[in-house]
């Protein structure tokens, strides 16, 4: 604090202490990367021994921003997207910028009224990690600075960051075939959806790169859910001709398709080798621990993020598309067919 407790420390009081103009002290404030770091700590020092609190709403009002960021997720709770909003949050943190989360439950009641804050100014842009652009904004999608992450929108040319959906699944099904399966389940995800439709694409091209029919029995609708992974395991492993493996299109469903097959007294991988998607955090250390494509979920999100602000300060240029590379990491729910390992013992590998 400077002079007697009543008095309220300036920006003034500031530029004072620390020798430069006031000019510099907002500067450092609005864009620190670019002084230099020993004016930033100059300022900083001269900021704390006046006590000095910078007025950001009044600043932000000013310049018509908000320095916030509205992140659009499906399902708060499922761990992949946990990591996503790390990477973003932690770019936006950097560059001075709040993250706003929005659980949109795949609900448009939602994805209204998050979208009106944006069209409200509340936040400076939007990234979506929902799959669609909510009704509000589809009317003029480019008029709003938004980045779409982790899914592609048809038809719309946005900056996007995603993963090769096609690709990773056609792998997760080769590594079943190559340890000798031949009747593979595939659990979908949520039908309308983008990569419900990749990931099955790469499921049918496997096959039939390795001239095994597709059997339409095998695969069967889930919507991301571990419930939905019991569920469509259950219906799987009912069937009078049942598959010796399965790949499921995340691992919230993996994780229910192992925990069927254990109601079902049977075991993984000996029974049925399970594939997941994602890589989540629990994935490695549930029982057995599941082999699955790895999402680089951190950098999903810092390039998100990076766009947006990309966007923020260039609203016109090209928007880009980044595809972001996925790992096959093996661990101890696949096996060949009938196999008696271990779960347990079977160390954990990563392939390239
Ligand atoms: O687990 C949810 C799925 O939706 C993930 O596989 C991811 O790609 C996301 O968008």
């Amino acid at each position: 604090m400077v002079g007697n407790r009543s008095h309220m420390a300036t920006i003034r009081d500031v530029a004072e202490l620390a020798g430069v103009s006031t000019a510099t002290v907002s500067r450092t404030l609005a864009t620190p990367q670019q002084v230099s770091s020993e004016m930033r700590r100059k300022v900083l020092r001269a900021i704390r021994q006046s006590g000095y609190v910078p007025n950001l709403l009044a600043r932000n009002l000013r310049r018509l921003e908000s320095r916030t960021t509205l992140v659009l997720v499906p399902d708060i709770a499922n761990p992949f997207f946990a990591e996503i909003i790390r990477g973003i949050e932690e770019v936006a943190h950097r560059n001075s910028y709040s993250v706003i989360l929005g659980d949109t439950q795949r609900r448009a009641r939602r994805e209204r009224a998050y979208s009106e804050m944006l069209l409200s100014r509340q936040a400076d842009g939007l990234i979506l990690l929902t799959g669609r652009v909510p009704a509000l904004l589809a009317r003029k999608p480019h008029a709003s600075p938004i980045v779409i992450a982790c899914e592609r929108i048809d038809g719309l040319v946005l900056p996007t960051v995603v993963i090769d959906n096609q690709r990773s699944a056609r792998v997760a099904t080769e590594h079943l075939i190559g340890l000798g399966h031949r009747r593979i389940g595939f659990i979908t995800g949520p039908p309308g959806n983008v990569l419900t439709r990749d990931r099955l694409t790469g499921y049918r091209a496997a096959l039939a790169a390795a001239a095994i029919p597709v059997d339409p029995a095998l695969i069967i609708a889930g919507d991301f859910s571990v419930a939905s992974g019991i569920a469509a395991s259950r219906h799987l492993l009912g069937l009078a001709s049942r598959p010796t493996a399965l790949v499921a299109s995340n691992d919230e469903m993996a994780l229910g398709a192992v925990q069927a097959v254990k109601q079902a007294a049977l075991r993984v991988p000996g029974d049925l080798s399970v594939v997941g998607f994602d890589d989540i955090r629990f994935a490695a250390v549930c029982d057995p621990p599941l082999t699955t494509i790895s999402q680089p979920r951190q950098q999903i999100g810092r390039s998100a993020m990076t766009m947006l602000l990309a966007r923020l300060g260039n609203p016109h240029a090209d928007p880009e598309q980044i595809v972001l590379p996925t790992e096959l990491v093996v661990r101890a729910s696949t096996a060949p067919p009938g196999a008696t390992v271990t779960p347990s013992r079977r160390p954990a590998s990563v392939l390239p």
